[in-house]
């Protein structure tokens, strides 16, 4: 079984990479520039912009994959919201790229989408009706109507708030940041009216994993357990690393005013998924812990 991951030199692409692999299931990493990942050398890495509608027909007609998780985005809703043309062209037509090319071959189409394609009023189960209130949020949902109509068999993959191990060429995710900044004795201010159900990044490998093995069709969400707001991530990370929480202000959203809005109360029920796919995420807790190595 040939799997086709798309965006292998991100944070999730990487790990996902590194866990698949592992399983012994033949990957073909796809991504731009040079291979980034560090975890593993067990891989086959295609360099590929897949806004190139010829790359991408000619990598997947000699891949003739049997899976193809699509996970490559422009993933902040900031650079999404100032850069729209290249957002649309990589959130959008990169995935109908993919879906044209991959038609022939009838895969199994995982696509990595995100809780941002609805508003307020989380946590979301997979029956609510998406209503973005951003351009990123947008154009993902864009993307999922596109697998859905493709006629392929298909998944829809939501995570919220990834965190986990940060290697090598791996953007720091906030609880890293947490730590650095108290490890400097930083004073840090830290927003507490957003809620979110953080997802610790092998949780979601594993429901992947999953949703490969059962050719899950339709929309599943990965999250974690728990309804917290960054503060609350915050103090947990700095009394489980045994930091000064006294460092962490609570604040307001409005003390960062940004472009884009972001939904106050977002957050995803997981119930689909554990009946499902036997998705048992691990606690917010404990994936600190694990993600410091603890
Ligand atoms: N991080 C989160 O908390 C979160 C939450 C919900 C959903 N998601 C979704 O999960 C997925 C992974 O997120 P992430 O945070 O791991 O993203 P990330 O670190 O930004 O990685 C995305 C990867 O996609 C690659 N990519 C983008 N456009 C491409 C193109 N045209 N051709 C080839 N590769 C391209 C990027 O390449 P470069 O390295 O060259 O830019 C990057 O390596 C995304 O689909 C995102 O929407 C993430």
């Amino acid at each position: 079984m040939g799997i086709i991951i798309t965006g292998s030199n991100g944070f999730l692409g990487q790990h996902l990479t590194d866990f698949i692999s592992k399983t012994g299931l033949s990957i073909y990493a796809l991504s731009r520039g040079e291979n980034q990942n560090k975890i593993t050398n067990e891989i086959n890495y295609f360099s590929i912009d897949l806004t190139d509608e010829e790359a991408v027909k000619r990598i997947v007609e000699n891949i003739k994959p049997s899976v193809i998780i699509h996970n490559a985005a422009m993933s902040k809703p900031d650079v999404c919201h100032a850069n729209q043309r290249e957002c649309k062209m990589q959130n959008v037509d990169s995935t109908y790229f993919l879906l044209k090319a991959a038609a022939p071959y009838k895969p199994y189409f995982l696509y990595v989408s995100t809780d941002f394609v609805f508003g307020e009023n989380g946590p979301h189960d997979e029956n609510e009706k998406p209503a973005p209130l951003n351009y990123y949020g947008e154009t993902k949902l864009m993307a999922e109507q596109l697998v859905r109509a493709s006629g392929l068999d298909y998944g829809i993959m939501r995570p919220v708030f990834i965190y986990g191990q940060s290697y090598e060429n791996m953007k720091p995710t906030f609880l890293h940041w947490v730590q650095n900044s108290l490890l400097q004795n930083k004073p840090i201010k830290v927003v507490n009216d957003q809620k979110r159900t953080p997802t610790y990044v092998y949780d979601i490998c594993k429901g992947i994993l999953s949703m490969i093995e059962k050719r899950a069709i339709g929309d599943f969400h990965l999250a974690g357990k728990e309804l917290l707001s960054p503060y609350q991530m915050a103090v947990s990370v700095a009394e489980i690393l045994k930091l000064d929480a006294n460092l962490i202000t609570p604040v307001t959203s409005e003390t960062f005013p940004e472009p884009v809005i972001r939904a106050k109360k977002s957050g995803l029920k997981i119930e689909k998924a554990r009946t499902q796919l036997d998705y048992n995420p691990i606690s917010f807790q404990e994936g600190i812990r694990l993600t410091f190595n603890l």
